[in-house]
């Protein structure tokens, strides 16, 4: 398998070039301001579909010929793509059938990208053409670095409910299923009478009455996950006939609820990501952080790319707020931090048609007389002094586990509370161990998780029999392991797990549930910080969303509820079980925010735990400072609005040279970078 692709000058730096919407003369113009930038790849082609063949089987290479010269000779690499996030209006005419119809059966309309059926053989053979047109034309340029198949698979077509997607999927179905039996004893079809008869009856899940099977409703997902590796496999798989270059395609970790990018994590030589932040939320530098952990985990450790992000404003937002100062360069730090071995942004120059040209770019059309093409210059200067962290690795001794089943599961109709969701969940506790300065990988929970200190499985309401067994074998050997509320209840088909709730965990963490209490909207339950039993005193814990009648069997209470349905019952509980404990959270608790940590939060709740784990981790930093260990250099990252001095460092700063002797000062919105001496 191709690896990471080489590159000048380390960290690639650049974005989506887009050149096509400028004359000619503003091309010579980018490369020169490209060059000053310190800009070393560009992804090239994007959108081009409808440009390299303008009518069906006709082709024309002239104008992306030109600009491939261009950049090469100008010493700029090229990421480039095969265009087939955007078939031409042609195709829309041509074939169709080819269309993509949603949930509702509506026909979506075109003048757009992404308007196609996933599933269509139409556009199977005609992305199949151009791709293989492309790699046998540029395969062999010494410009090409590497490959960008497509553009976000499954952005805006994730699931497409056409009569072509409806055959394609009773075919998936037999090949999971074997014969229409097995699907009925799968999907419990006796509930309400439902059983099939033949794989012919048998429909997407569009739109229906009420309450539709829900096992139907998760192999859906799974097939619609699978028509787009398909698609991406045929392309990928057309270049290698070619080149042998590393073929990516960016996926939109963790912002694309409907792509398992566990289930894509092998298709890829390297995993890419797009990020955009939530602007409107104060706190988005921890969902970036998030972000990034997540994409290495699906990378398997190894090193990614950012493929893209912003320089200020997206144009898709209701309030597109601008970056604040030392924010663009704050994000892409801490994506490298975490990781990433480029920089790169939608796009390089904004546009100045369609529908995006309020999105920020490199280029502003303010032109380089800005305050962003400034600190665009900077920061590429900053990246080519951490050339030396190109390769290496981020280690982490805490996990979360993350399975995309369990958050459509969660997602779906019927279920006891619409506020308990997978992404609130995980997001409370990642960002509890974020503001504990603990750095987190994610797994899947059937993966081997022997490497990791401690576990936490944050609402993880699909949990197979097997991750069960794998989550046990984890504790008995050692783990230390911390389940939040609603996991462990159904299989993979949306059964429960026999028995008493939760069916997959019971024995892992010594208890069962004998009924849930969700509570109402905005409603809360306190939770004693007390000795087991909860001394109602007011100075515990406060519960949202859940609480529920928890039956001790062999675990015994830590915290217990002190009001609300189950006041007096265990809240939180601790089960020894070989040379593990098994921790249970029975309602949600959260973070506290910014500098307001007083130990009765979720991070008072989890330090006992980590200390047990014997995380190492520093003590004395305001949970501001963002700080995470990548291979001999130290990342270190003030979001708050005093400067902050790090203990323990000695080395040599990255940026400015500097010789630190047992302390670093960040300043505000800051990013010092060391690497670290000696042994440290
Ligand atoms: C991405 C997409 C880009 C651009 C960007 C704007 O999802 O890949 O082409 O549209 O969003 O933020």
């Amino acid at each position: 398998m191709p690896g990471y692709p080489a590159l000048p000058g380390g960290i690639a730096y650049g974005g989506d070039y887009n050149p096509e919407q400028w004359p000619e003369e503003v091309w010579r113009e980018d490369v020169r301001l490209m060059r000053e930038a310190g800009v070393n790849l560009v992804s090239l082609g994007i959108f081009n579909w409808g440009l390299l063949e303008p009518a069906e089987g006709v082709h024309d290479f002239g104008r992306l010929d030109r600009i491939v010269d261009l950049l090469d000779s100008a010493g700029i690499m090229i990421d480039l793509a095969t265009p087939t996030s955007s078939p031409p209006t042609w195709f829309r005419t041509a074939h169709p059938g080819a269309r993509l119809v949603d949930r509702e059966g509506r026909v979506i309309a075109g003048g757009s990208r992404h308007s196609f059926c996933p599933s269509s053989p139409a556009y199977a053979a005609a992305s199949e053409r151009i791709a293989e047109r492309i790699a046998a034309r540029y395969a062999g340029h010494p410009a090409v670095a590497m490959w960008h198949v497509h553009n976000e698979y499954g952005w805006a077509n994730a699931r497409c409910y056409c009569e072509t997607s409806a055959e394609a999927f009773r075919a998936w179905l037999r090949e999971r299923h074997g014969d229409v039996a097995a699907l009925n004893a799968a999907w419990g079809t006796t509930f309400w009478g439902l059983a099939y008869g033949s794989f012919e009856e048998v429909e997407p899940p569009r739109i229906a009455p009420a309450g539709q099977l829900t096992a139907l409703q998760l192999d859906y997902a799974r097939f619609s996950v699978d028509a787009h590796i398909a698609n991406f496999r045929r392309e990928r798989d057309a270049i290698r006939r070619f080149c042998d270059l590393p073929v990516t395609t960016n996926f939109m970790i963790p912002n694309c609820e409907p792509m398992d990018y566990w289930r894509w994590a092998g298709e890829v030589d390297v995993v890419s990501n797009d990020h955009y932040l939530d602007a409107g939320r104060a706190d988005n530098h921890i969902e970036l952080a998030m972000a990034a952990d997540l994409t290495r985990s699906v990378a398997g450790g190894r090193p990614w790319m950012l493929m893209e992000h912003s320089t200020g404003a997206v144009n898709w937002q209701p309030r597109n707020l601008a970056k604040r100062p030392g924010e663009m360069r704050r994000n892409s730090l801490a994506h490298v931090a975490r990781g990433s071995d480029s920089v790169l942004f939608f796009q390089w120059r904004a546009s100045r048609h369609g529908a995006e040209k309020f999105h920020s770019a490199m280029l502003p059309h303010a032109g380089t007389d800005s305050g962003l093409w400034r600190d665009v210059v900077a920061l590429g200067a900053d990246l080519r002094g951490l050339a030396g962290v190109r390769g290496s690795r981020v280690e982490a001794e805490v996990a979360l586990v993350w399975d995309w089943e369990s958050y459509w599961a969660l997602e779906l109709e019927w279920r006891p509370s619409v506020d308990l969701r997978f992404r609130e969940r995980v997001e409370a506790y990642y960002e509890a161990l974020w503001r504990e300065h603990v750095t987190v990988d994610f797994a899947h929970p059937s993966a081997d998780l022997s490497a990791y200190r401690m576990v936490v499985v944050p609402s993880s309401y699909l949990l197979t029999e097997a991750a069960g067994k794998n989550l046990r074998r984890y504790v008995e050997a050692g783990g230390h392991l911390v389940v939040s509320c609603f996991s462990g209840i159904v299989d993979e088909n949306d059964t429960i797990h026999p028995g008493a709730h939760p069916g997959a965990l019971r024995d892992v963490l010594g208890l069962s549930v004998e009924e849930f209490h969700p509570l109402p909207e905005g409603g809360t339950v306190p939770v004693g910080d007390g000795d087991g039993v909860g001394n109602g005193d007011g100075d515990g814990l406060t519960g949202r969303i859940w609480s529920e009648r928890v039956r001790l069997a062999g675990a015994r209470a830590v915290h217990a509820f002190t009001g609300g349905p189950d006041a007096g019952h265990p809240a939180v509980t601790r089960h020894e079980l070989g040379a593990g404990t098994a921790w249970y959270v029975a309602t949600a608790l959260d973070p506290a925010p910014d500098g307001t940590d007083n130990g009765r939060d979720l991070r008072g709740l989890l330090r006992p735990v980590l200390d047990l784990a014997g995380v190492p981790r520093p003590r004395d930093l305001p949970d501001t400072l963002e700080l995470v260990r990548r291979g001999r250099h130290l990342f270190l990252l003030n979001h708050g609005d005093e400067p902050v001095t790090v203990r323990g460092v000695s080395g040599t700063g990255v940026f400015d040279g500097a010789a630190h002797a047992g302390s670093a000062t960040v300043p505000a919105g800051g990013v010092t970078v060391v690497e670290l001496a000696g042994d440290t």
